[in-house]
């Protein structure tokens, strides 16, 4: 079992994509473990995204993360972080398979409408930049009977 960290960035909210990220993630059979809708200030986007400080598109990054509200999850499940990671696609949408959220969703590498943890050392870096210990909730979703066993 992992946990990993996905949010739905500025233009997937305001494009209306909330709704179905999260439909994605629940069909998949992936459970939901935080949820939260927030505006990511400059002190949060600078530690998120420190790992491409530097990089010529890291100003305007950091502008669009901060444009407007995200909606940011804890996604718990077998092998979560490589499984979200394939269902969001490559980081180009041009890119991007068809299925994918990227490629059904979006043409633009800067407005690629979700976030997701690459690895199980970012996956906890980003759910502590996000989420405290009273904000995950612990459950069983119905289908883990046949699903586990
Ligand atoms: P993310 O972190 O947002 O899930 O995306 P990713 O792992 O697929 O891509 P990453 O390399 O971590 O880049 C972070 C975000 O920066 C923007 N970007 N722009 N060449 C460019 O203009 C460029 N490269 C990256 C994208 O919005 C990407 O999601
Ligand atoms: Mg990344």
């Amino acid at each position: 079992m992992q946990t990993t960290f996905l949010m739905v960035k500025p233009d997937g909210v305001q494009r209306g994509l909330v709704g179905e990220v999260i439909s994605r993630v629940e069909e998949r059979g992936l459970r939901i473990t935080a949820l939260k809708m927030l505006t990511v200030d400059q002190k949060m986007a600078e530690e998120h995204y420190a790992e491409h400080e530097g990089k010529d598109f890291y100003q305007g990054l950091i502008e669009y993360i901060t444009s407007g509200p995200v909606v940011a999850m804890a996604v718990k499940g077998e092998d979560a972080i490589s499984g979200v990671r394939d269902m969001v696609g490559e980081t180009d949408p041009k890119e991007a398979s068809p299925g994918t959220i990227r490629g059904d969703y979006a043409m633009d590498i800067g407005r690629n409408i979700v976030h997701a943890a690459d690895s199980p050392e970012s996956a906890e870096r980003e759910l502590d930049i996000f989420f405290a210990d009273p904000d995950y909730q612990e459950y069983d979703r119905i289908e883990e009977d046949w699903v586990y066993e």
